[in-house]
């Protein structure tokens, strides 16, 4: 039986932070399902289409990822649905620790059997946000060590100098 993980997220873009998670997660999973999250406590800068597109540039091809998205419904209730015995998160700092554990007491309390299974971030990941990126990207700051080449060329695009 492959052991399925479920990665959420807005992906805001698709950073090298997530993208070191996933690949990460891969030595460890079967098959890592990338669940694009329609958050209504916030407002994108690229669709969800975009963000669906920019994921399958960076993984085409890849065997053990799956690409999908979820609205409307507990993420519990999701990654039961897919069959997944767990969801894979990164920490980068104490911040996102304290965040992450009240999120992972209460899914475990919503669904006992599926586990929440942390990767720290790599060192050279754990300064990186979506919104920091789309930030430094909006006043003309230079992103290329924070994302992939095809996400920092359509983060130009989006804010043209
Ligand atoms: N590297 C770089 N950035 C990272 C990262 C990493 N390893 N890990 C997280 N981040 C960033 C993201 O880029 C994002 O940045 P932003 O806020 O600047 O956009 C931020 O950390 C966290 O956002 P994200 O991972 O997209 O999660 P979220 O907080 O937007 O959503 C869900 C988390 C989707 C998992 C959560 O809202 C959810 O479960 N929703 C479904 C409803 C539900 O079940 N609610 C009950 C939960 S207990």
């Amino acid at each position: 039986m492959s052991r399925i993980a479920i990665y959420p997220g807005s992906f805001d873009p698709l950073t090298c932070g997530h993208v070191d998670i996933i690949r990460r997660g891969l030595a460890i999973f079967d098959q890592i399902v990338i669940a694009v999250a329609v958050n209504i406590r916030k407002q994108p800068l690229f669709s969800l289409d975009e963000r669906l597109a920019i994921i399958e540039d960076e993984f085409q091809g890849h065997d053990g990822v799956v690409l999908d998205t979820f609205s409307d419904c507990l993420l519990v209730d999701y990654a039961r649905r897919k069959g997944a015995v767990a969801i894979l998160r990164g920490l980068r700092t104490s911040g996102d620790f304290e965040y992450e554990l009240q999120m992972t007491h209460m899914n475990r309390t919503l669904a006992p059997t599926i586990e929440t299974v942390f990767l720290a971030a790599s060192p050279q990941t754990t300064h990186i946000s979506s919104s920091l990126i789309k930030e430094v990207a909006r006043f003309g700051g230079d992103v290329s060590s924070a994302v992939p080449d095809h996400v920092a060329r359509r983060l130009s695009a989006r804010f043209p100098s």
